[in-house]
């Protein structure tokens, strides 16, 4: 089922074939279509062998055809990546990072493309010389300090190695012919760039992305990237060594430690040394409507699938499962619960959770966090039934039984990122979020051929660690800066199965920085608590707690659930919340399975499949 049903026609760009013995594919660039970026109502999609959603519909396109073409989850993946990198470039690219979740029919492996903290990066980086805290926007995030050696294609190239079925070099057919061709600016797309404020200060950034008056370029421009095509074909025929190596290492380099106000350290070293890894899945129990589910997410570094899972596991120590929606949204009694629960998640989150080569998990096991005795013992400090109010304080547990030898991360601020959601048609799933951190990351374009327009984003996701390397008492913070150490994320792609029969239900995850969590762990709860299909599960306002002020989507929920919250000593605050999720869930009826998919109408993603 593909959502374009026009093509270029006589322009249509048929891009090259594979080696011969395998599989070619035969790229059709697809008419563009000019979607809004405001809240657009989405249909919901069911296909029968494989699906795939993302973010922007030239993405998904491209991982259509891929599947279509017999290219496995993980190939499709890398072609929607690529494609987001051109398309969507605000949000995650080559100079970023990403965390890919892969079940292959028998066993979930979690490859981890997060970036690291360059050898030069000190506990000081984001104090000033008098040791104050710096600024998050734009003293930390823009120019070269917020840097970390991209892993994002040293990641794929892993994922690929072990689960690709097409030639890698094929995979970057799509994003080649729409870089050389041009693709048409979206509506997302020329929106951020409106509300930019630094991106233009780069040269190379201000050449490609707005106009001599200083406009962001219009809806519809047909844009290309030459610069990007070019460092493509090499990754495409030398692999990631062309990225993390030779000229366009150089070239990355030179942006971060030559930036005039506010260089960083990444060297050719960082780059050249860079390894992605694969860790075990973080799995767990969980249980809903009678029906015994097992949710997998991503480990440390991320806090995603720890604090989603602890919300969840919390959740039902409590009475929200007796809680149905209440005219189509979640009502006050289950949002108090739900936003107390969350706040337990935040404080444990930011007492524990940073990267596992630098610090141990409590009781020696990150899933002490998720333990149900655990999660039973922290549900009972939330205030339940109709006079229940919201606790002042939510602390940290000590789970296992031992006490941290660190100190609580403050709240900071969190962006960016993108989510894919595959399933092909071969029992393959795969859940991969990714990220340059900010939109538009650290708004450094890089560009190694100045005879060529344009190129690729650095991240800035450097400033996902903590600010403070301590607290007032001089305790060291966990997810505090150091040389080699990847930043705590809250990026949650997740995969969820039937505990019993083992089957894939459900892939799912989405941006929206430490609000990812909340998405995400929304989504899950509408599919298996509430038994909604994904696109409506996705559709549910969001909501949220960070452990400070509960956060509700505007203009989503009745006065009287907001007043109703206030009553309960809620501090109230109503926002856009742009999520930006997808999700595939599989569907069973009169024997016939069917994957249901949702994108999320805040954002440009559709779903596709046959
Ligand atoms: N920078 C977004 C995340 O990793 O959570």
């Amino acid at each position: 089922m593909r959502f374009f049903v026009l093509f270029l026609g006589a322009a249509a760009l048929v891009a090259g074939c594979a080696n011969p013995g395998t599989p070619a594919l035969n790229y059709t660039v697809p008419l563009q279509p000019e979607g809004a970026s405001a809240y657009v109502e989405k249909p919901g999609w069911a296909t029968q062998r494989f699906a795939v959603a993302a973010a922007n519909p030239l993405a998904t396109d491209a991982g259509y055809q891929i599947l279509k073409a017999g290219g496995s989850a993980t190939d499709a993946a890398i072609a929607v990546q690529m494609v987001l990198a051109l398309v969507e470039p605000q949000s995650s690219g080559i100079g970023g990072g990403a965390f890919l979740l892969h079940y292959n029919g028998r066993v979930v492996d979690a490859f981890d493309g997060r970036e690291t903290a360059p050898a030069g990066a000190t506990e000081n980086l984001f104090l000033d010389a008098e040791g104050k805290l710096l600024a998050f926007f734009p003293a930390a995030v823009v120019g070269g300090r917020a840097v970390g050696t991209p892993g994002t294609v040293r990641m794929l190239e892993m994922a690929h190695r072990q689960h690709g079925k097409l030639p890698w070099a094929t995979l970057f057919e799509p994003t080649i012919a729409l870089a050389q061709g041009g693709f048409r600016v979206s509506a997302r797309l020329n929106a951020l760039l409106k509300t930019e404020t630094e991106l233009q200060k780069d040269p190379v950034a201000a050449a490609y992305f707005y106009q001599a008056d200083g406009a962001p370029l219009p809806v519809g421009h047909v844009l290309r990237n030459p610069a990007l095509a070019e460092v493509l074909k090499r990754i495409a025929s030398q692999g990631g060594q062309a990225l993390m190596e030779g000229e366009v290492a150089q070239a990355m380099v030179d942006k971060v430690q030559q930036h005039p106000s506010n260089p960083g350290t990444l060297a050719l070293t960082d780059l050249a040394r860079y390894q992605p890894l694969r860790r075990e899945a973080l799995c767990h129990d969980y249980r809903a409507r009678a029906r015994d589910f097992r949710v997998c997410g991503f480990p440390p570094p991320s806090s995603g699938a720890i604090a989603v899972g602890q919300i969840l596991g919390m959740l039902n120590a409590t009475q929200a499962a007796a809680l149905p929606l209440e005219n189509g949204v979640p009502g006050a009694d289950w949002l108090h619960l739900y936003t107390e629960a969350s706040r337990l998640a935040f404080a444990d989150r930011a007492q524990y959770v940073a990267d596992p080569a630098f610090v141990s998990a409590p009781a020696g096991r990150w899933d002490s966090l998720l333990a149900p005795t655990y999660l039973a013992e922290r549900a009972a400090l939330i205030g339940q039934g109709p006079d229940a109010r919201r606790r002042e304080t939510a602390p940290p547990g000590t789970p296992g039984g031992e006490q941290s030898a660190y100190a609580p991360m403050a709240d900071q601020r969190e962006y960016g990122t993108s989510h894919i959601s595959i399933v092909d048609g071969d029992g393959n799933a795969l859940a991969m979020t990714t990220t340059i951190e900010a939109a538009f990351g650290a708004r450094q374009m890089v560009n190694v051929w100045p005879g060529l327009a344009g190129g690729f984003l650095l991240n800035n996701e450097l400033t996902d660690f903590s600010f403070a390397p301590t607290d007032a008492r001089g305790t060291p913070i966990a997810n505090r800066v150091q040389a080699g150490k990847r930043p705590r994320s809250s990026m949650a792609p997740t995969l969820v199965f039937d505990k019993t029969s083992g089957a894939l239900l459900m892939s799912g995850g989405s941006p929206g920085g430490a609000l990812i969590i909340h998405f995400t762990a929304k989504t899950l709860y509408g599919v298996l608590n509430w038994g909604l299909a994904p696109q409506q599960a996705i559709n549910l306002p969001n909501f949220a707690s960070l452990n400070g002020p509960t956060l509700l989507e505007e203009k989503r929920f009745p006065a009287s659930t907001v007043e109703a919250l206030k009553a309960r000593g809620h501090a109230v605050r109503e926002l856009e919340l742009t999520s930006g999720l997808q999700a595939i869930t599989r569907s069973e009826a009169s024997g016939k399975v069917q994957w249901l998919g949702g994108a999320d109408p805040r954002r440009e993603g559709v779903v596709m499949g046959d």
